[in-house]
Order: C-alpha cells, then structure tokens, then sequence
C-alpha cells in the first residue's frame, strides 16, 4: 500500500501543497504565487508574501486534496518547510501543517527547503537514488552538496556573496527587464551571442566555492561605461554573455565535485536548474566524463510543495519528527540534518 505525504511550501512568494504517493508519484501540485503584487517593487516584499499566504493556504491545500482524490483519512503524514526562507512566509505554512496534523492525528515532518529542491529529483527520476552529487542553485542559495544517503547532506562547496538566481536578478534589474530575472535572461540570451564580452568568471583555487559579485559588477560597470560613450547596449549579448560566464562556473564546479566525491550521478536542483544553458553545459561536461545528469523539469525546479513532500517522505523514514512546538527558522544549514 502506498504512504501518502501532504507537503506545505511557503518559503517565499508560492504558496503550494502537494499530495505525494511514496516520496515519488505527485497525485497533486497546487502552487499559488503572489509573484505579480511583488514585481513592482522588483523583489519579493516579505510582508506582503506572508499576507498573501494567509489568505490563499487553506483554498491551496483544499485543491491539493481534492485534485488528488483523497480525504484526510487518506495522509499518512503531513511535511512543510520549516526553513530557510522568510520568517513570516515560513510560518503560514508551518501553523497550517501543524494545525492539520494535530487535527487528523498524523506525523509532522519539518522539511529544509534545499532538501525539497533536491528532492524534486526523486520525482521524475524514479531510477535515482543516493549518492550522488547535486548542484542546488536558487534565489537565496548556492551549493554544491553531496547526498550519501536519502535525508543526509554534506555541503562542498557555496557562494561567498550572491546566490546564482540572486545575480540574474539583480541583472535583469540593471537592464530593466523586471523581476524575476532568471526566465527573462535565459530568453533574451537565446538571441545573443555568449561571447560578444568578456565578463570575468571566480573560480577559487582549491575549493569548490563560488563568488558572483564581481561579475555583478563587471556587468554593471560595462552598462554605466556604455552608456557614459553614448553607446548602444546590445541587450541579448549582456545577457548571453553574463549568462555564458555564471553557467561556466556552475557546470565546472558541479563536474569537479563529482571527480572529488566519485559520484557517477549528478543532480540539479532549484530555480536555477531550469535554465537551459546549464542544463546543456551540463549535460555536455558531463557527457564528456561519463556522468549521468538528472534534472527535474523546470515547474519542478522552481518552489513547489510536491519537492516538500517528497522529502517529507524519506525524512519520516529517517525518523525526524515534529511536535506541535515546531518553530519555522530563517536561517538553518542543511548538514544539521
Ligand atoms: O528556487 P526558487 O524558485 O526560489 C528560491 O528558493 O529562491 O528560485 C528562484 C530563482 C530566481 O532568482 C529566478 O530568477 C531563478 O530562480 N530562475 C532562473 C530561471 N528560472 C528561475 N534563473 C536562471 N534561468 C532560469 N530559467
Ligand atoms: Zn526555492
């Protein structure tokens, strides 16, 4: 018989729930995104995602239910998001989940939103199961993390400054392109030629880290100087070219953490992930090497509850449990797993 996860996200600006049949067949995936009250102000403004939250949590839930089939009857246990994220987001989902698990007399399972992103994996790659050595790249994060065993995470490798989805925002903001960046930058540079300029790439010596503040910079120093001659700023190119520089170091430190840990599998996870440069340049250094890639699609990779649930699933059969004095957290590092 099959065990089935309800998973609650709201970390951010989506406000999801999912219902998962044993960490891998989604029966449902409701997001609701507060996105375009957001996009005005060029970022997510937490206090209205929280309020947003509020509003729509128990409608998302309820779809979530009733698209999958099932009554309360039916949920083995219930996972959220307890962190990391945005204090005030995180803790709609949390009060919700820990109201509903009370109430139907279930397990609750506090999932780390990275965690979720990873998982993601499991669901359309029933084949893959640890180890492996993923690439977690989202607005907030960015890490390089081995996964020895299902629940268990060990970082190598992290950003210095900006997160990777951090940077095409700020970008895509410089260019006035909006928010958020990431979609709009993969579209723009499909028109431009990636190596129209140079913009330096960070590659630390002996670590797997990353830095993405200095070609932040460089961008926004190309943009100013441009337009100071009275240039013309070739949009496409500054995008394919900025894109070209972050997807190097990405897919380069990604295929060196495999060569250290001796992975032959590699992930991608996060909002990140569904850019179709790395995709390719992933797949294509990793071909190379004899390494299988696994990605989920991009409505997979960008914030979702069914990635939630998945993982709820696997951490309940670790044995990582919740009482209703559950706490969100914004700040909490995947190794306290
Ligand atoms: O994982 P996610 O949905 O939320 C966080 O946990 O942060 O990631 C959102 C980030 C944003 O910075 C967005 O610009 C970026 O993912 N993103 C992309 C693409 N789609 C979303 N970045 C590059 N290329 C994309 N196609
Ligand atoms: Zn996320």
């Amino acid at each position: 018989m099959s065990l089935l996860t309800l998973g609650i996200e709201s970390s951010c600006d989506e406000t999801s729930a999912a219902v998962v049949a044993d960490g891998r067949v989604v029966l449902s995936d409701v997001i609701a995104s507060s996105l375009e009250f957001h996009k005005q102000y060029g970022g997510v403004v937490p206090e209205i995602a929280s309020r947003k939250h509020a509003e729509v949590i128990d409608s998302v839930i309820d779809k979530a239910m009733k698209d999958a089939g099932v009554t309360p009857a039916d949920i083995d246990c219930v996972g959220v998001t307890r962190g990391p994220g945005l204090i005030g987001a995180l803790l709609v989902g949390v009060s919700a989940a820990k109201t509903l698990a009370y109430v139907w007399d279930r397990p609750l399972v506090p999932v780390h939103h990275l965690e979720g992103h990873i998982s993601a994996n499991y669901i359309e790659s029933p084949e893959l199961e640890p180890p492996f050595t993923c690439l977690v790249v989202s607005g907030g994060h960015s890490h390089i993390v081995r996964v020895p065993e299902y629940g268990k995470f060990r970082i190598l490798g992290r950003t210095r400054d900006d997160a990777a989805g951090e940077a095409f925002d700020k970008i895509a903001r410089a260019l006035g392109l909006g928010y958020p960046g990431g979609p709009v930058i993969d579209r723009e540079a499909k028109l431009g030629d990636p190596h129209a300029i140079r913009f330096p790439e960070t590659h630390f010596p002996d670590s797997l880290d990353f830095s993405f503040s200095g070609i932040k910079t460089a961008v926004l120093n190309y943009l100013n100087n441009t337009r100071a001659r009275g240039g013309e700023v070739n949009i496409s190119d500054v995008c394919a070219s900025f894109q070209f520089a972050v997807v190097d170091v990405l897919s380069e430190n990604l295929i060196a953490a495999a060569e250290q840990t001796g992975d032959k599998k590699i992930a991608l996870a996060g909002g990140v992930a569904a850019n179709s440069a790395l995709r390719e340049a992933v797949e294509r250094k990793a071909n190379k090497k004899g390494l299988k890639v696994y990605r989920p699609s991009p409505i997979l990779c960008t914030d979702n509850a069914a990635m939630i649930a998945s993982a709820a699933f696997y951490a309940a059969k670790n044995g990582r449990y919740a009482g209703s004095d559950l706490n969100a957290v914004a700040n909490w590092s995947l190794e306290d797993l």
